[in-house]
């Protein structure tokens, strides 16, 4: 059962769209974002099924609709990728993505109808732009990197995938009422210009649009960061509310340094604790502090050292080493409170375009960057966000790079 919802969740998403109108793209970000937010998710790329039983190199002639024999090839891995997502629901998965082309109505009321048939909710999103400057750039910066045209001419690689695409568009079908009699579905036109939703039901569906409408595809840097040390920071002890130490004030200064060279501008977010304040102080742009982004409120535990936790509550440390991510201190939250608190601050920073700076807290900062480096939060829990270091994440074309800059 999804975490947020009284009601179990089983929902099949249907990327429906010519190729490289950013579907996949779509369904990973979805993904990140469900199984982040701690429902069991999975994409089924029908890409990487071919790719991986009928090997990379097929050229455009493959997906002509007059190749029989591309056309069974085709339909055999659509079958396979659809039969694993319908075995995968039905053990324990709550939400499968299906990425494929599903171009045609007859496909999709034959997908639609096998997963009505196993009680699944289905809700197709269609992705259509027919702007070419963004299917041009859709195509380099994600097709170039592909397997499909590896060690290729990069304008040759173009040309043959701008083929391949015609294929496609000479027997797409878009979404329309008639064709989805009943169904859900939520049409994306020129990246979120016009946005079209249809029959769409639930909660979790609901959340799905939210998402959707404050996605984008223009690329910019994330910068996180702790704030400097506190003076609590010096005595380990967690939580409270204290001012920066000398250190932690030469880091806010070093801090402002770092983005005045960075020459960016970026929109800036603190918590409402008066160590992440101080840190941004200096800095050339105004930041704008936001209550989600306080530290994990540690409770009854909050101004001690884990020693002193340790000691006095044995039952409590132990039982917070046994499940980081749901255990809850007493009076206080577990790390999955505070994902679920941070869920509008994810919203806003994906709605965000220009480059972003977060000065927050380690428990906090562990939940964000799982979320943009599309870890489970399970795997990044005990790993340390250090002080005084600025974790850079710039995009790639799915995902992005890491660098860590070490400021004092
Ligand atoms: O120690 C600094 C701190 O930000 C504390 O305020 C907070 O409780 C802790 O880190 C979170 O890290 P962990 O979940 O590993 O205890």
């Amino acid at each position: 059962m999804g975490p947020n919802s009284p009601h179990s969740t089983r929902l099949v998403i249907v990327m429906v769209g010519l190729p490289a109108r950013g579907k996949t793209y779509i369904a990973r970000k979805v993904a990140r974002f469900l199984s982040w937010l701690g429902y069991r998710t999975r994409v089924f790329n029908i890409g990487d099924y071919r790719r991986a039983r009928l090997g990379s190199k097929h050229r455009h002639e493959f997906f002509d609709p007059r190749n029989a024999e591309g056309n069974r090839a085709r339909s055999e891995m659509a079958e396979a990728a659809l039969g694993d997502l319908l075995t995968w629901m039905e053990t324990g998965g709550e939400v499968a993505i299906y990425d494929a082309t599903n171009s045609t109505h007859k496909r999709r009321v034959s997908v639609r109808n096998r997963c009505l048939d196993r009680g699944l909710q289905v809700v197709f999103i269609e992705s259509l732009c027919e702007d070419p400057a963004i299917i041009e750039a859709n195509i380099r910066e994600t097709k170039l990197t592909s397997p499909d045209y590896a060690g290729m001419d990069p304008d040759e690689a173009v040309a043959d995938f701008r083929a391949r695409i015609a294929h496609y568009e000479s027997v797409y079908q878009p979404l329309t009422d008639a064709d989805a009699e009943g169904a859900s579905y939520i049409k994306l036109i020129d990246v979120g210009r016009v946005v079209v939703v249809h029959r769409l039901d639930g909660y979790l569906p609901a959340k799905l649009l939210f998402y959707l409408l404050n996605l984008h595809v223009v690329r910019r840097p994330i910068y996180l960061t702790r704030h400097g040390e506190s003076t609590l920071n010096q005595d380990g002890r967690i939580g409270g509310d204290a001012p920066l130490s000398p250190a932690g004030t030469r880091y806010a200064q070093a801090l402002a340094e770092f983005v005045e060279l960075l020459d960016l501008k970026p929109e800036v977010f603190t918590s409402t604790l008066q160590r992440t304040m101080q840190t941004a102080a200096p800095l050339c742009v105004p930041a704008t502090p936001w209550r989600a982004l306080d530290e994990i409120d540690a409770g009854i535990c909050d101004g001690m050292t884990y020693s002193e936790i340790a000691a006095q509550m044995p039952h409590e440390f132990e039982a917070r080493q046994r499940d980081k991510l749901r255990y809850r201190y007493p009076r206080g939250e577990s790390y999955q409170d505070v994902i679920a608190r941070l869920e509008p601050v994810i919203i806003e920073l994906e709605r965000q375009r220009r480059p972003l700076m977060v000065i927050a807290h380690q428990a906090v900062l562990r939940a964000l960057y799982a979320y943009f480096i599309d870890k489970a939060p399970e795997d990044v829990l005990r790993m340390e966000i250090p002080l005084h270091t600025v974790i850079q994440l710039a995009p790639g074309p799915y995902a992005f790079v890491e660098t860590r800059h070490t400021l004092v």
